[in-house]
């Protein structure tokens, strides 16, 4: 059995971010698919049969693949300059919880299949629109907008699919693959203080708040940075600047709402250029989907008022704002829930400010999400954190609440017993493919 410390260990190198600490592994990139090759050989390693779908998504069945699956996983991608555990912990407390199953018997008394999925790209970091490879195989983005996706390099979703060896083609909506999906179980890194200040080192998710992301674009007039009095530009950059700094004290008046520019762009990017035109992308977020529509509708109406005075006669600057995505507020299903919190009776409930391919999942099957506690409480950035012993109690949480939904709850009493075979695929068990 391997600790799961020590399967994190194996890959605390990779992807290193080189300007300074911290992570930048991005989706469907020389570095993912790295971690993934990892993650397959470890998945060989113990057996399991592994297959990448026409999405992307690596799968590894630790049964005989069938209907009505428990699957559990997450993701290996990061957001640029993130930290060590907002995706890799979910996968490698997948591998030391399967293990945890076979070593106490439990695995090999499974009453159905299980399989651990590995989701790329569920940061959108590369191409703008986050839970990609879930949002292909559930159908919430269509093959045909994904497919046209771009990264900062101009590269098309369709190309980089191709230099992974996918066909275009072939992406998009996967009823059989998602039909075999019994119960989705996710676990991850506490993104918040919510277990901070507790003695409880995992917590249960109740919902995911509603998110979107908006591309505003301001176009003005590229000039010479000496020679353009300042009473004559229509400056991109100065209209994009006022919406900036009105943010807080617009988003200020919605409790609980939040509004983010975390990237920017400007045209063509010289210290002695007015710039022609500036991008920012803005992500809101509120448990209220109406909020998130109000805040998005006010921040439009005023960057168009504020742009409106940035140029000078007849050269005003432009606004264009396009919504890119947007994820309603997700409630995990109640059945699946409640049952975990009678498995963990002492975890919180805890609604998520933070997207999870979970979320995309829980629209077509019963899901639900395990967190664990981050002693800093941040998340993506490099102080992100997460306590050995905590990862452990996350482990356990996890095989226990995979064991419940497999039908096998206890301790492996009555089972094959510790050390069982290789591979449990459930062979000979006439209910496991019930
Ligand atoms: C992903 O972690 C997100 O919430 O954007
Ligand atoms: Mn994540
Ligand atoms: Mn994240």
């Amino acid at each position: 059995m391997t600790d799961v410390v020590s399967l994190l260990g194996q890959i605390e190198d990779t992807g290193r971010d080189p300007r300074g600490p911290g992570y930048v592994r991005p989706g469907y990139s020389r570095v993912e698919r790295e971690l993934r090759d990892w993650f397959i050989a470890e998945a060989e390693s113990r057996g399991f049969d592994v297959e990448i779908d026409h999405n992307g998504i690596t799968w590894a069945w630790v049964t005989a693949p069938g209907e009505n699956a428990v699957v559990t996983g997450s993701h290996l991608d990061s957001v640029p300059g993130g930290g060590e555990f907002d995706g890799p912990l979910g996968v490698a407390s997948a591998l030391a919880a399967v293990d945890q199953l076979r070593e106490s018997g439990r695995l090999a008394r499974a009453r159905r299949p299980l399989a651990i999925a590995v989701f790329p790209e569920e940061e959108g970091s590369r191409f703008g629109l986050s839970c990609l490879g879930s949002r292909l195989l559930t159908g919430a983005v269509g093959p045909k907008r994904a497919l046209a996706l771009t990264d900062e390099r101009g590269d098309t979703f369709a190309d980089v699919l191709r230099s992974h060896g996918l066909d275009p083609e072939r992406v998009g909506r996967d009823d059989e693959r998602l039909g075999r999906i019994g119960s989705f179980l996710e676990l991850h890194v506490e993104q918040g203080v919510g277990l901070v200040r507790t003695d409880q080192p995992v917590a249960i998710g109740s919902s995911i708040i509603g998110h979107g992301r908006w591309h505003i674009r301001y176009e003005g007039e590229g000039n010479h940075a000496g020679t353009t009095p300042m009473a004559q530009r229509a400056d991109p950059v100065v209209a994009a600047a006022r919406i900036i700094g009105d943010i807080p004290t617009i988003v200020g008046r919605y409790d609980g709402a939040v509004a983010t520019v975390g990237r920017t762009r400007v045209h063509p990017g010289g210290t002695n250029v007015i710039a022609s035109a500036m991008d920012l992308w803005l992500d809101i977020r509120h448990p209220d989907d109406e909020v998130v529509q109000d805040v998005i509708e006010e921040i439009a109406r005023r960057a168009r008022d504020r742009a409106s005075g940035a140029g000078y006669r007849g050269h005003d600057v432009q606004v264009t704002v396009d919504q890119e995505s947007y994820s309603p507020t997700t409630h995990f299903g109640a059945d699946l829930t409640q049952r975990l919190s009678a498995l963990l009776p002492d975890a919180p409930l805890q609604a998520s400010g933070a997207g999870h391919d979970a979320g995309i999942l829980a629209a077509h099957v019963p899901s639900a999400m395990l967190y664990v506690r981050n002693p800093t409480g941040v998340s993506h950035a490099p102080e992100e954190a997460c306590e050995d012993d905590d990862a452990r109690a996350g482990v356990i949480a996890l095989a226990d609440a995979l064991a419940m939904e497999l039908g096998v709850e206890g301790d492996g009493e009555g089972g094959a017993g510790p050390g069982g075979a290789g591979r449990a695929d459930g062979q000979g068990d006439e209910e496991h493919r019930a």
